[in-house]
């Protein structure tokens, strides 16, 4: 719901416009400046975006002061409890909560996309061991479009969009699956149809000819829980790219493609992987929490408390508290003790009473911890981002097609403020200093 208010005064020059205002469902406010330009020769200007609305939207709220992250209205703490990454997944891309034969149905069609082409396993021999998770998995969800040109477009409406959605859904899982296998130079472990989503998961990624996998269903339900805590997120960097390059109408896969080479970023998705290698160093090196938080608010140092801060929460991050739980429920199931949970939560505890973290609201974020849950699952490090893709995927799929419905679809095209040299004539060679 968009409801129009007083319309903002904007002194210019001595004259004064007048710029619409819209307030959304859950209260905030937007000065709407598609005018500006055309009626006072300004643009706005704002570095990295931090004030500007770049859509409206209908998937996901997040209350950033209060904690708070729904998914089409329903609390992701109810979800974690009530649902599983499937129906999550379908909740977000369809709006709705599926009812029975609606959730089998999408079930069913994961199901029956969940392989890849057998061509695109020579992908796969052709990249070295040592390639990146991240890498691959770009690479492969973009070579869908080359193996599936009748990708669904609804400028061509050629194929289902359901039929698009399970595709990339399900073959996500199975590309990362077989990623890892490649890494380790075991074969390849094909998805079962009596499995579902998560169990699928463990299967390809834990099975293998010789071994006699059992599924673990507290690690079900702890993979479940952390896919639906990061199916979406509204306009973070990497879905704000999915909707930027989807809008020039290139086909969801290679959009999907951007974003996921977006996540991959160590200040985004791939903050997981840091937060890990930061806790490693820290109890490797022998330092203290006290002394790493001094590193860190050394300014001279471009240190990071990695899994801490954020654009929008200045509070807990909602996600980060369910992951802490599902940390310790994990681990005291594996009877692992990870001393880096421990050192974890001490640099949390730290953290969270120290000024400069205080005065500038920094928190622990969805990163914090849910390397610790990916590592007692033997899922290795450079995999931990690919686990966030997997999860981000639902968000993705839905934003992409929310910007492609919402009419005239506008291609994205910030302007600038041009602060290079005034007109220069071309100065030929020899009268080069
Ligand atoms: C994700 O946007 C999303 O929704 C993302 C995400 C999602 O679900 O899609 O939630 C997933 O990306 C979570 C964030 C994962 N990244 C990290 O954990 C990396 C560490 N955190 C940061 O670098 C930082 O907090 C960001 C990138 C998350 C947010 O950066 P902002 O909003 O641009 O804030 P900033 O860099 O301008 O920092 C403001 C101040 C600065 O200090 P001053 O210049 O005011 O003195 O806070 C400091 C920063 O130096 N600061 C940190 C810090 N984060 C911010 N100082 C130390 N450690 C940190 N982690």
């Amino acid at each position: 719901m968009l409801e129009n208010l007083e319309p903002a005064k904007l002194e210019l020059e001595g004259k004064t416009y007048l710029l619409p205002t819209v307030r959304g469902s859950e209260g905030e406010k937007a000065i709407n400046i598609n005018s500006l330009r055309k009626d006072t020769s300004y643009v706005t200007l704002d570095n990295g975006f931090q004030n500007t609305g770049a859509c409206i939207s209908d998937i996901t709220f997040i209350d950033g002061d209060k904690g708070i992250l729904r998914y089409r209205g329903i609390p992701i703490e109810q979800l974690v409890e009530k649902s599983n990454f499937s129906e999550t997944a379908y909740l977000i891309v369809y709006g709705k909560l599926p009812d029975n034969d609606e959730y089998h149905k999408f079930a069913d069609t994961l199901n029956s996309h969940s392989m890849i082409h057998e061509d695109m396993l020579n992908f796969f021999h052709g990249l070295p061991n040592s390639a990146h998770p991240m890498g691959i998995l770009s690479s492969m969800v973009n070579s869908l479009s080359v193996f599936y040109p009748e990708v669904y477009d609804p400028e061509r409406e050629n194929e289902a969009f359901d039929v698009a959605v399970a595709r990339v859904i399900a073959k996500i899982r199975t590309i990362a699956a077989f990623s890892y296998k490649k890494s380790i130079g075991e074969p390849f472990v094909y998805p079962k149809h009596r499995y579902k989503y998560c169990a699928n998961f463990l299967h390809m990624m834990f099975a293998s000819p010789v071994n006699d996998y059992k599924l673990d269903h507290v690690l079900i339900k702890a993979l479940n829980q952390l896919l639906i805590l990061h199916a979406d997120h509204e306009q973070n960097c990497s879905t704000s790219t999915v909707r930027l390059v989807g809008s020039s109408q290139v086909n969801l896969y290679a959009s999907i493609c951007a974003g996921i080479c977006a996540l991959w970023g160590p200040l985004h998705g791939g903050a997981n992987q840091k937060v890990i290698e930061m806790l490693g160093y820290i109890k490797d090196q022998g330092i203290s929490v006290q002394d790493y938080l001094q590193m860190v608010k050394d300014k001279k140092n471009s240190i990071r408390l990695m899994g801490f801060g954020h654009r929008v929460y200045k509070n807990y991050d909602p996600r980060a508290k369910i992951i802490k739980k599902t940390c310790r429920e994990v681990l005291d199931h594996l009877n692992i003790k990870d001393p880096l949970l421990d050192l974890a939560m001490e640099m949390e505890e730290a953290a969270l009473n120290d000024d400069y973290f205080i005065e500038r609201k920094l928190y622990p974020n969805v990163d914090f911890y849910s390397g610790i849950i990916y590592k007692a699952m033997g899922i290795p490090l450079d995999m931990f981002t690919v686990m966030f893709a997997i999860g981000r995927l639902p968000g993705w799929i839905a934003q992409w097609k929310e910007m492609r419905d919402f009419k005239p679809v506008k291609i994205g095209r910030p302007r600038q403020i041009y602060t290079g040299p005034n007109l220069t004539d071309f100065t030929p060679m020899q009268e080069r200093k």
